[in-house]
C-alpha cells in the first residue's frame, strides 16, 4: 500500500530559473499543494539569507524550494529553518555518507564549512497565522572549486568525498528526511525534535553574536528553537531566528 506524503508529491523541474523561491511563489499564488516542490540545475538570481545572493554553477548544486502550509502561529515559522537543516544534515549521512553539522539555526557544514543554506521565506495570513512558507534549500554537491570571497567558507560533497554524487538521490533523501521530520514538527512542534537536532549541532558550546551586538556563549537551545546564550548577563539570552517575507 503507498504510504501517502506530504513533501514532494509533486515535483516541478526546471533547467533554468530566475530564483526556485520566485517559482514556488507563483506556483503558490495559483493554488499550488502543501509539499510542490520546485526545483533547477541553475538560479540567474538565487537568493540567499539577509539579502545575499546565492551562487551555483549549472548542474553542480541541488537547488529547490519546497511549499510549506502548517496552519500555525506566524511566530513559530522559524522553527522550520532548525526542521529543514536537520532534515539535510540526516540525508547527507544517508545518502552521500558525509558528517554534516548544523550551525543555529540552519547552516549545514562540514568540516567548518557550509555545504548547505536553508532560506524560509513566509507569507503571513491577516489572523496572524502562516499562510504559506517557501523553504528554499542550497547544496553544493559538485563544484571542485569555488569563487575567491567563497572559497573559505563553502564546500561541496564532492570537495569532501573526493567523489562526484547522484543528486537525484540526494534531493530524494532530503524530501524524504524533511517529510518525516515536519510531520514530527507538526505533531509535537521543535520540542519532539530537540534532543535529535542537539546531537548534530556544532554551535553549542561556541561564541556566538546576539541580536544586539553582544558576545556569548551559546549553551543550549529552547523548546522553540531559539537559542540560549550566556553572555555575561543576569540570566540567558534568547535569540530567536528571523524569518523573510516571502518576495516574488
Ligand atoms: C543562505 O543564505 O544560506 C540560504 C541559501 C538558500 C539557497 C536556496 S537555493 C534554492 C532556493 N532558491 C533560492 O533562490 N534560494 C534557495
Amino acid at each position: 500500500m503507498a504510504v501517502s506524503r506530504r513533501i514532494g508529491h509533486a515535483i516541478h523541474a526546471f533547467d533554468t530559473v530566475d530564483s526556485t523561491q520566485a517559482v514556488l511563489a507563483r506556483l503558490a499564488g495559483d493554488g499550488a499543494a502543501e509539499g510542490t516542490v520546485v526545483t533547477a540545475r541553475h538560479q540567474t538570481a538565487g537568493r540567499g539569507r539577509r539579502g545575499r545572493q546565492w551562487w551555483d554553477t549549472p548542474g553542480e548544486s541541488v537547488l529547490m524550494s519546497v511549499l510549506l502550509q502548517p496552519s500555525l502561529p506566524t511566530a513559530q515559522a522559524p522553527q522550520l529553518s532548525l526542521v529543514a537543516g536537520l532534515a539535510v544534515a540526516e540525508a547527507l549521512a544517508a545518502a552521500a555518507g558525509v558528517a554534516a553539522q548544523i550551525r543555529w539555526p540552519n547552516d549545514v557544514l562540514v568540516g567548518g564549512r557550509k555545504v548547505c543554506g536553508v532560506l524560509p521565506e513566509a507569507v503571513s495570513r491577516g489572523d496572524g497565522r502562516i499562510g504559506h512558507v517557501l523553504l528554499g534549500i542550497g547544496i553544493n554537491v559538485d563544484q571542485s572549486e569555488f569563487p575567491p570571497d567563497l572559497r573559505h567558507a563553502a564546500t561541496s560533497l564532492r570537495l569532501v568525498t573526493g567523489t562526484a554524487h547522484d543528486q537525484r538521490q540526494l534531493l530524494a533523501a532530503v524530501l524524504d528526511a524533511l517529510d518525516r521530520r515536519y510531520g514530527e514538527w507538526l505533531a509535537g512542534g521543535f520540542a519532539e525534535l530537540r534532543e535529535e537536532w542537539r546531537r548534530w549541532t556544532s554551535t553549542l558550546g561556541e561564541r556566538v553574536r546576539t541580536g544586539d551586538g553582544r558576545e556569548g556563549v551559546a549553551v543550549d537551545v529552547d523548546e522553540t528553537g531559539a537559542l540560549l546564550v550566556d553572555a555575561g548577563l543576569d540570566g540567558l539570552t534568547r535569540v530567536v531566528s528571523q524569518v523573510g517575507p516571502a518576495a516574488s
